[in-house]
């Protein structure tokens, strides 16, 4: 799990645009875990959140959600991370794809404001753990800088 947050750095370090590092960050997280089964970075566009790179087997209808909605507009406008072990047994839940069963929701900031968040679905029932908390809000904090750093 500790090298997604060296990929993650390295693809920081390099000349990359907004766009392409929303694609490829989105890239690096799936490959770090099999649990991982469906990866979006959603991108904040007023009060909508726009998906602005993802990868799994599947697309997603929801590219783009309102902020009062789904776990992914919960967890932009409380600015926390939200882990949900069960995503049939929470009412906030838009649902994407029959199989997933977990979900977790990492906000990024850049400049004290959110401006995107990472969204992680997963087949497995609980499959995020502190530790995968601990690195994806490390992950967001170094995109969270570069996003900073790319739009002043
Ligand atoms: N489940 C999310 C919507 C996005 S999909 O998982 C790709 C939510 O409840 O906000």
């Amino acid at each position: 799990m500790s090298s997604i947050v060296r990929h993650i750095r390295d693809l920081c370090s390099s000349d990359v645009s907004e766009s392409a590092l929303y694609e490829r960050a989105a890239d690096v997280i799936y490959d770090a875990a099999e649990r991982y089964n469906w990866v979006g970075i959603y991108k904040v566009d007023e009060d909508d959140l726009v998906l602005a790179g993802w990868r799994g087997p599947r697309p997603t209808k929801h590219v783009r959600i309102p902020l009062s909605q789904g776990i992914c507009g919960f967890a932009a406008t409380h600015g926390q991370t939200v882990i949900v072990d069960d995503v049939r047994n929470d009412p906030r839940y838009l649902s994407c794809f029959e199989s997933t069963r977990s979900e977790i929701v990492v906000p990024i900031l850049a400049s004290e404001r959110i401006v995107a968040e990472i969204d992680i679905d997963s087949d497995t029932l609980s499959a995020f753990s502190q530790e995968d908390r601990e690195t994806l809000e490390q992950v967001a904090a170094i995109m969270g800088t570069k996003i900073s750093e790319l739009r002043s």
